[in-house]
C-alpha cells in the first residue's frame, strides 16, 4: 500500500511579475490570502453599518478587554464591569467562565447598551477545557496533526458550553530552549512540525466555519517570536536575524493564518529592539500586507501598558504606538480605555485608525454569530464521561516517547512488562499525584478527575503492586524556588511543601524496590508550578532528592524503568547510562495513569517522537538539530559518534559532546522498522520548473518494513540539506513526515513530495527562493536518519 506524506494544501497563485522581486518569479513569493470567513461583502456591510452608528467612546469600548474572574497575569483590573458593559465600554472579557457568569455580562451588554453589541469572552483553553488532555508539547510528540485537532475539538465544544467562543490557543512559538517554561505550550523546536500542528489546532477549534455553534475562534500566540527569549528567561528580549525570524520563527504563525485563524495575540517580548506589541513591521507589514490577515490582534496581558517599561514612551505614547502598529484590543492594560479618546480628540490618532481596529473586532463577532446568538444555554454540570476519557487516553497513548529500552542481562527488554514481573514497585513523587501530572494550562481542568499511575497499576496488578513515594518534588533548599515560581509569587496551598527527611523516605523506597522484581520510577516536574508561564529554570535536572532516589533504587540491582513526567526536556544523562528503560510521558492530563499503563504493559506500542532535542547538559542550550553549519565542524555533531578528544580548534565543548542525548525525532518502539534505500522520481530538475509553481517537482520514495513481532506505528521523517545556497542553510531540516502503521512483517511504500515549498529559503533580499544546488536527502525514524538520496536543481 502507498502512503503519501503529509503536505499542506496550497493555493496556486497566478504568475505575477513584481519589479522589486527582480529575477525571482512572483509565484515563489508569499501572497496575501483573504480569509473567506471574514472577507465576505455581506459581513463587511453589516460591520460598516454598525460602525457608522458608533460614537468614539463606543468604538473604544470595543478595543478593551478586562479580566473579571481569576487573574492570569499581574495587576488585574477591578472595575465596575456591570456599569461599563451597560455603557458599551466593554468589548471583551477574559477569565469569566460558565454560562451563568458569561450570560450575566452579556445580558447587560446586549440589553442595556445603546447599540446592543455583544461581548466576546476569551479564555486560555490550551490542552482541553474541562477535560484535560496532554500538554501541547506532548501532542506535538505524537507527530499526528489529527491528535491536535481532536484536543482542539473537545476544547472548543466544552468552551462553548461554558460561554467561551474565543480561545487563546494555539501557542505556535518555536521553542528551542527548555529553560523557557513555556516550551510546554509549544510544538517544540521545528518550524515544519510546528506548522503542521498549528494548522491542525486551528482546524480543530474553528472547523473552517466560525458560525457553527461549537466552533471557537482561535488566538494564535504570541506574535512574534516569543519563544526566542534570550537565555530562556520568560518575557526576555528576542534578538535574531530577519532570515531566522522569517524562515524559522514566523512559519507556524503564517501556517495558522493561512488556515484561517481569526485572531492573533501580540507578544510581550521585543524583536530586534522593537516591542512585539508595538511593532509595525511584524503586525502590519508582515501580518497584514504580506499575509493578508483579516482578523484582529489582541495584546497579551498588560503588554500595551508594559511598553512603558520597554522605554518607548509614556502611557498615551505607547497606546498610540500599539494601536498604530496594529494591536486592535488591549488585554488588561487599561490604557486604550483611558487614553485613546483624548488623543483622537487632540488629533494625535486619526479616527480611521480606531475605526479599522473596531471593524476587525466586529468582523469576528459577526462571523462567530454572536449578534444572533449572544447567550449560552446552561447545560448539565461537567462530567468526565467515558467518551471524553477515552479521547484523552487515546491522544495520550500517542504522545509517549520510548527513549530507551535496552535488554537487561537474564531478563531481556524490561518493556513491555510481562508476567515475569510478579511484583512491581512503583516509586516516586509523581506516581500517585493528581495535580502535578495535569499540565500547566489546566486552569479549568480539575485534578480530581486524574487517574494516577498508582491507581491504574493497581487496577492491573492488585496487591502485586508495591508503592513508595520516595521523596517530594522539592527538598529543603529548593523551597524558595517554589516560592519564586508560584503564580503571583504566592505559595499555593496545595503545592508540595519540602519533605524534611529525604534520607528516610528514600530508604523506605529502597526497601520497597528490594521486595519487587522490577521498579518503576515516576519522576519529573510539577506541572502545577514548575512549568509554563513565568517558570524558566537555569537547571534542567530532577528537582529535590529525585536524582538521589533514582540512584539509590538503581543501586539495589533491581531492574528499573524510569517514567519521566515533565513539560520540558530534562537533563537525563545519568539515567540514560544507568537505567535500562526510559519512557518520556510529559504531562498527560486526566488519563495519565491509564495511558502510561497502556504503554508499560504493551497494549499500546509507543509511537511518539521527540519534538525537541534532549540535552546532555543545560550548557548546550539552546540546542536544536537544524543548526547552521560552521567552518570548523566537530565530528559527531549530528550523531552520537564519539568526538575525537584530541581535536582542537573545532566548534565543540571542552567538556561535553555537541550532540543531543536524545535527538529531535527520536523515539523507539516495541518492534523494529527497516528502511529501504530511498528513491527519487527525478534526481535532476530545472530551476525554472521549481520556481514556476507550488506543485511538487519530484517524489522521494521509501519502503518501510516492520521487522519485529508486534504491530507498530513508525513516524517516517524526511530531512534535507541544501548544500550550495547564497545564504548558508541548516545542516538538516525536516521537510516531510508520515505516520505509518504496520503489522509484523508488513511493508509500506511512503512517498514525500518535494517542490518549491520544501526547497525554498530566504535570500538576503528577504525573498523566498531556490537556486541551482544539490539537496542531500535523508529518510528515517529520527533526525539521525542515514538512508540517503539527493536532488539536483539545475539552471
Ligand atoms: C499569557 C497568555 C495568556 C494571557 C491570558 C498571559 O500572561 O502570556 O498566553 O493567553 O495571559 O491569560
Amino acid at each position: 500500500m502507498k502512503t503519501t506524506a503529509h503536505r499542506p494544501l496550497r493555493l496556486l497563485f497566478p504568475l505575477l511579475l513584481l519589479t522589486s522581486l527582480a529575477a525571482i518569479p512572483a509565484i515563489a513569493q508569499t501572497r496575501p490570502v483573504p480569509n473567506p470567513q471574514l472577507a465576505s461583502r455581506e459581513l463587511n456591510e453589516r460591520v460598516n453599518a454598525l460602525l457608522s452608528k458608533m460614537t468614539l467612546d463606543e468604538k473604544i469600548g470595543q478595543l478593551v478587554q478586562y479580566s473579571a474572574g481569576y487573574a492570569t497575569g499581574p495587576g488585574a483590573s477591578n472595575l465596575r464591569y456591570d456599569e461599563l458593559a451597560a455603557k458599551g465600554a466593554v468589548g471583551s472579557m477574559l477569565n469569566v467562565v460558565g454560562a451563568e457568569a458569561t450570560n450575566h455580562y452579556q445580558h447587560i451588554a446586549v440589553e442595556k447598551s445603546r447599540l446592543h453589541i455583544p461581548i466576546i469572552f476569551g479564555l486560555d483553553v490550551i490542552h482541553g477545557h474541562r477535560t484535560t488532555f496532554p500538554v501541547p508539547l506532548a501532542v506535538a510528540a505524537s507527530w499526528d496533526p489529527a491528535a491536535a485537532e481532536t484536543v482542539a475539538r473537545y476544547g472548543a465544544v466544552e468552551a462553548r458550553a461554558d460561554g467561551i467562543p474565543w480561545v487563546f490557543s494555539p501557542m505556535v512559538d518555536i521553542a528551542r530552549d527548555p529553560r523557557w517554561g513555556r516550551i510546554i505550550e509549544s510544538s517544540g523546536e521545528d518550524p515544519y512540525l510546528g506548522s503542521a500542528m498549528a494548522r491542525a489546532w486551528v482546524k480543530g477549534y474553528q472547523q473552517d466555519d466560525l458560525s457553527k455553534p461549537d466552533s471557537a475562534a482561535v488566538s494564535v500566540k504570541h506574535f512574534a517570536a516569543y519563544g526566542g527569549a534570550i537565555a530562556g528567561r520568560d518575557y526576555n528580549a528576542v534578538d535574531m536575524s530577519e532570515i531566522s525570524l522569517r524562515q524559522v520563527y514566523l512559519k507556524p504563525y503564517h501556517a495558522a493564518v493561512e488556515a484561517g485563524a481569526a485572531t492573533l495575540m501580540s507578544s510581550f517580548n521585543s524583536i530586534n529592539g522593537v516591542p512585539g506589541s508595538a511593532n509595525p513591521f511584524t503586525l502590519t507589514q508582515i501580518l497584514r500586507h504580506e499575509w493578508g490577515f483579516d482578523g484582529f490582534v489582541v495584546s497579551d496581558w498588560g503588554a500595551v501598558a508594559e511598553l512603558m517599561n520597554h522605554s518607548i514612551g509614556d502611557g498615551p505614547t505607547v497606546a498610540r504606538k500599539a494601536l498604530g502598529a496594529g494591536v486592535d484590543m488591549d488585554m488588561e492594560g487599561n490604557l486604550y480605555g483611558t487614553v485613546i479618546a483624548s488623543q483622537v480628540r487632540a488629533g494625535k490618532i486619526p479616527e480611521p485608525v480606531v475605526d479599522e481596529a473596531v471593524r476587525r473586532i466586529l468582523r469576528v463577532k459577526f462571523a462567530l454569530g454572536l449578534f444572533d446568538h449572544p447567550y449560552t444555554q446552561p447545560g448539565p454540570a461537567y462530567d468526565a464521561t467515558p467518551e471524553r476519557r477515552a479521547a484523552a487516553r487515546k491522544v495520550a497513548d500517542e504522545t509517549f516517547v520510548l527513549l530507551k529500552n535496552e535488554p537487561v542481562e537474564g531478563v531481556g527488554a524490561l518493556l513491555p512488562l510481562t508476567a515475569k514481573a510478579r511484583k512491581v514497585a512503583l516509586i516516586g513523587p509523581l506516581a500517585d499525584n493528581q495535580r502535578d501530572v495535569l499540565g500547566a494550562w489546566a486552569v479549568t481542568g480539575d485534578p480530581k478527575y486524574v487517574v494516577t499511575l498508582r491507581t491504574a497499576l493497581t487496577e492491573r496488578l492488585g496487591d502485586r503492586l508495591l508503592y513508595a513515594e520516595g521523596c517530594d518534588l522539592l527538598s529543603g533548599e529548593d523551597a524558595n524556588v517554589l516560592k519564586r515560581v508560584n503564580f503571583n509569587g504566592a505559595v499555593a496551598e496545595d503545592a508540595h511543601l519540602p519533605v524534611p527527611d529525604d534520607a528516610k523516605t528514600i530508604a523506605e523506597a529502597v526497601e520497597t524496590a528490594k521486595q519487587a522484581d522490577v521498579a518503576i520510577l515516576a519522576l519529573g516536574e510539577s506541572t502545577n508550578w514548575m512549568e509554563g508561564e513565568a517558570s524558566s529554570r537555569t537547571k534542567l535536572g530532577f528537582t529535590g532528592a529525585q536524582e538521589q532516589l533514582l540512584e539509590a533504587v538503581v543501586a539495589t540491582g533491581k531492574p528499573v524503568i524510569l517514567v519521566v513526567l515533565a513539560g520540558r526536556p530534562l537533563e537525563l544523562k545519568w539515567a540514560a547510562s544507568h537505567v535500562p528503560a526510559i519512557l518520556e510521558a510529559w504531562s498527560p492530563g486526566v488519563e495519565a495513569g491509564h495511558a502510561v499503563a497502556d504503554v508499560l504493559f504493551g497494549d499500546v506500542n509507543p509511537s511518539g517522537k521527540l519534538p525537541s532535542s534532549f540535552p546532555r547538559a543545560v550548557g548546550q542550550e539552546p540546542l536544536y538539530y537544524a543548526q547552521l553549519p560552521t567552518g570548523r565542524p566537530a565530528h559527531g555533531d549530528l550523531g552520537h559518534l564519539p568526538q575525537n578528544p584530541d581535536e582542537k580548534f573545532m566548534s565543540r565543548y571542552m567538556d561535553e559532546e555537541n550532540s543531543a542525548l536524545f535527538p529531535f525525532g527520536w523515539g523507539l518502539s516495541y518492534t523494529r522498522f527497516s528502511y529501504s534505500q530511498p528513491t527519487i522520481s527525478r534526481a535532476e530538475v530545472p530551476l525554472r520548473e521549481v520556481l514556476a509553481s507550488h506543485k511538487p517537482v519530484t517524489m522521494v520514495g521509501v519502503d518501510v518494513k516492520n521487522t519485529g513481532s508486534v504491530a507498530g506505528t513508525e513516524v517516517v521523517q524526511l530531512y534535507l540539506r541544501n548544500t550550495a545556497a547564497s545564504v548558508e542553510q541548516p545542516v538538516r531540516e525536516l521537510k516531510g513526515f508520515a505516520r505509518v502503521t504496520l503489522a509484523p512483517g508488513e511493508q509500506k511504500h511512503v512517498e514525500f513530495p518535494l517542490g518549491f515549498d520544501e526547497l525554498n529559503f530566504y535570500n538576503v533580499q528577504m525573498q523566498r527562493t531556490v537556486e541551482p544546488t544539490t539537496y542531500k536527502i535523508w529518510v528515517g525514524g529520527s533526525s539521525l536518519a542515514s538512508a540517503e538520496t539527493s536532488l539536483r536543481v539545475v539552471e
